[in-house]
């Protein structure tokens, strides 16, 4: 991390210590804070999040997409993970990139998405489960948990989802601050690199995202969302 990244952290960090509502965990990689905004400007704040839905947000690239997720239902921290934020600690994030073969939002379509309503799967004991509050990757059916770290329910996924370290800052808005577990970011860069670059709108893929990244609904940022 350059220092410059480093010091931005520390003094995010600091600034907001008393106002957090969670901080990161200690195994948090510590990527520079980005607040979330809505197209318009508007901070993204937990309130403003219907409970069940989800967005897509770029983190720490500009061309890596996220999920932001307003959960029905609360996650608590647990190991190496630091649970939902906001009052009813609601409110998780996540890599929306798939542990399994990459897939992925993008502007036309996605086979990977939060689903508040029940999905029927298999376990990994082979028995038929339905769950609500679960992300779903239509490739090869692959289903992750994010009320309990995004931990993997069912399908050829071979580990969670990278956990997005959040903060809310003093004015109720969101942050992203860090990234956890298997990111597979560089990975990710090096296979889909010519197509972001051109769904993007940028030259440089491997850019960091600024002091703000725009959240856009999930429904709005893909044309298609490929339930199964
Ligand atoms: S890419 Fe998601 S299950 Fe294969």
């Amino acid at each position: 991390m350059q220092r410059r990244d480093f010091n931005r952290l520390c003094g995010g960090l600091l600034a907001g210590a008393a106002n957090l509502s969670t901080s990161a965990m200690a195994n948090t990689e510590p990527y520079p804070r980005s607040g979330l905004v809505y197209d318009d400007g508007t901070p993204v704040s937990v309130e403003s999040l219907e409970p069940g839905t989800s967005c897509v947000f770029s983190y720490p690239y500009v061309t890596t997409p996220c999920f932001v997720v307003r959960l029905n239902t609360s996650a608590k921290r647990r190991d190496n993970w630091q649970g939902g934020v906001g009052e009813d600690e609601s409110v998780v994030a996540f890599s929306a990139i798939c542990s399994h073969k990459m897939s992925h939002p993008a502007k036309p379509i996605s086979h990977i998405n939060y689903r508040a309503d029940k999905v029927s799967f298999y376990d990994r004991s082979g028995s038929k489960q339905e769950q609500a509050n679960v992300i779903s990757c239509c490739s090869e059916r692959s289903v992750y948990d994010p009320v309990n770290g995004a931990a993997v329910l069912s399908g050829p996924a071979p580990v969670p989802l990278a956990a997005i370290a959040l903060e809310v800052g003093a004015e109720g808005q969101l942050f992203a601050i860090g990234s956890s577990g298997a990111d597979q970011y560089e990975r990710f860069l090096t296979k889909f690199g010519f197509r972001l670059a051109m769904e993007y709108g940028v030259t440089d893929i491997r850019a960091r995202v600024g002091e703000q990244t725009v959240a856009t609904l999930a429904q709005q940022f893909s044309s298609q969302q490929i339930r199964c």
